[in-house]
């Protein structure tokens, strides 16, 4: 059954997604068809296509009253807009719809959990929101609650668990039954990951810690996954007032990788903690195995402090990321785009050893929908140079940066005069591994962002740009002598075509 306020969101989205200008909606990063995006949810296979699903808050482009919005892909790349799935209709989650995680059915029906938050007016006149897990049951379309809800409540936590911070299930299955991971915060005020498990997806029983936070990385974790990767165990999670650590780590909502072995318990021994993505706009990553076995990441290309610096004339905000690849190398997690967006290259535009040294400009390399790819390293072998930029989104008035220092090892990407009228975190650095004073820089554009993968994906970083689109200028500079290989590809996604046409790998 469609209720009010699902129907509601459905028909607001369709009678006004089409005002949304053009130069506001990415050629291919999901966007909610208007209003407000954040987390990704159930990111997951449903009967051989992939579905992602969001927060979404269509009414406004500012976080509000939490439904699921919905679109679905055969190649991570070209999506197409289902109706909403999720609105908060029911008593247990009234106050909003928050994140969650989605599974097939073995019936052949999708089952999506979610936290049910349900705020309630306190003797002090605060107000508390208390948050269960939920589930709802449809065909990749239209979803019912189920009637047994909410599946996992106060009751079910450890003790001196908070029932005002549980949430964010993230499911997968074994052979033994379901499993769910969720976010939750313990006694000492930080956060910890809980382990449940499940017969039947419908009644979940309590199995212990994957891990704990103890205040070491920032407190309240929320968004976790579980999941193994290339013989390790990985878990991911988004910290909440994280302090920064060097530059690993910076201040706020960041995001954490955790890779080591899980015991025969599932609690994970760590070998390894780093940040996911080093840029400013990155946040609750969530993965899914694919169906050729890659494990694909997507996060919401945003951040809870810089979101809410928006013109109020904008009618979409946040989008996620390019669904990422993942792997393991030297015990550090590797992302690359996924490789479906090759397909949608134009002509290749190529430059080999162009030496640097004034500001240079070359022929047919500009663009705000690219997939642009520089490789640097010393003119002179014994001679290491100062500093490379590659300036983009570029005009008279705008421009973002990416600087490299070979003697620090420091990627620098400022996006100061990128656009944005506000004051708020515009540069990041963080160290990259250069051999000999060689880095490469993978740089997509989707024309009001920018993702940055350097050395092959060692390090990717993330950044929203408020730049118009006519700012299309891309230049490179040096400081000492270098020599550069530039590839260049326009993105091109044909609006005419058929959504589902023959793009699938
Ligand atoms: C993370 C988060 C989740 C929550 C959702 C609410 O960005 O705070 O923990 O489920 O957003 O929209």
């Amino acid at each position: 059954m469609v209720s009010e306020k699902l129907r509601k969101a459905r028909d607001f989205e369709d009678q006004y997604s089409p005002f949304v200008p053009e130069e506001e909606r990415p050629a291919f990063h999901v966007t909610g068809g208007i209003g407000w995006i954040n987390d990704p949810n159930g990111f997951s296979v449903y009967k051989g296509e992939y579905h992602l699903f969001f927060q979404y808050h269509p009414y406004r482009p500012i976080w509000g009253p939490m439904h699921w919005g919905h679109v679905k892909t055969r190649d991570f790349i070209r999506w197409e807009r289902l109706p909403v799935a999720l609105a908060p209709d029911q008593p247990y989650d009234k106050d909003g719809c928050f994140s969650g995680s989605a599974i097939e059915l073995e019936d052949g029906r999708q089952l999506l959990m979610y936290t049910g938050v349900r705020a309630e007016r306190q003797e002090d006149g605060t107000l508390k929101n208390y948050q269960t897990q939920c589930i709802a049951i449809g065909d990749g379309i239209n979803y019912e609650k189920y009637e047994g809800n909410p599946v996992l409540t106060a009751a079910d936590l450890p003790k001196g668990g908070s029932d005002i911070d549980f949430r964010d299930p993230k499911i997968w299955k074994e052979e033994d039954g379901f499993w769910a991971v969720a976010g939750n915060r313990p006694s000492d005020g930080s956060g910890s990951i809980l382990l449940f498990h499940s017969e039947d997806g419908l009644h979940w029983q309590y199995k212990g810690r994957v891990a704990s936070c103890h205040c070491q990385y920032g407190k309240m974790w929320e968004c976790p996954d579980f999941f193994p990767l290339d013989g390790m165990d990985v878990l991911l999670v988004s910290p909440q007032e994280m302090m920064p650590t060097g530059l690993e780590f910076h201040a706020g909502n960041g995001t954490v990788c955790i890779i080591g072995k899980a015991n025969e318990k599932k609690h994970l021994i760590r070998e390894n903690v780093q940040a996911i993505d080093y840029g400013i706009d990155f946040y609750a990553p969530q993965t899914l195995l694919a169906q050729d076995g890659r494990r694909i990441m997507i996060a919401w290309m945003q951040n809870w402090d810089t979101a809410r610096s928006q013109l109020m004339t904008t009618r979409l905000v946040g989008q996620m990321t390019v669904p990422r690849e993942l792997s393991i190398r030297d015990g550090r997690l590797i992302q690359q785009p996924v490789r479906e967006l090759e397909n949608y290259r134009g002509p290749r535009i190529a430059y080999r050893n162009v030496p640097l040294s004034t500001e240079t400009h070359l022929m047919g390399i500009r663009g705000r929908i690219i997939d642009l790819t520089v490789n640097v390293r010393p003119a002179n072998g014994n001679l290491m140079y100062r500093w490379f930029k590659l300036h983009l989104a570029k005009d008279g008035e705008y421009e973002t940066t990416i600087r490299f220092k070979p003697d620090s090892g420091i990627v620098r990407v400022d996006r100061t005069r990128g656009g944005f009228p506000f004051d708020i975190v515009n540069m990041r650095e963080f160290p990259v591994y250069s051999k000999n004073g060689s880095i490469k820089l993978r740089c997509i554009l989707d024309k009001k962002s920018l993702e940055l993968f350097v050395n092959d994906g060692e390090q990717a970083a993330s950044f929203v740009l408020h730049t118009p689109l006519s700012a299309d200028v891309i230049s490179f500079e040096a400081d000492g002598e270098v020599l550069i290989d530039v590839e260049k590809y326009d993105l091109f996604f044909d609006a005419g075509e058929d959504e589902f046409s023959d793009t699938a790998q």
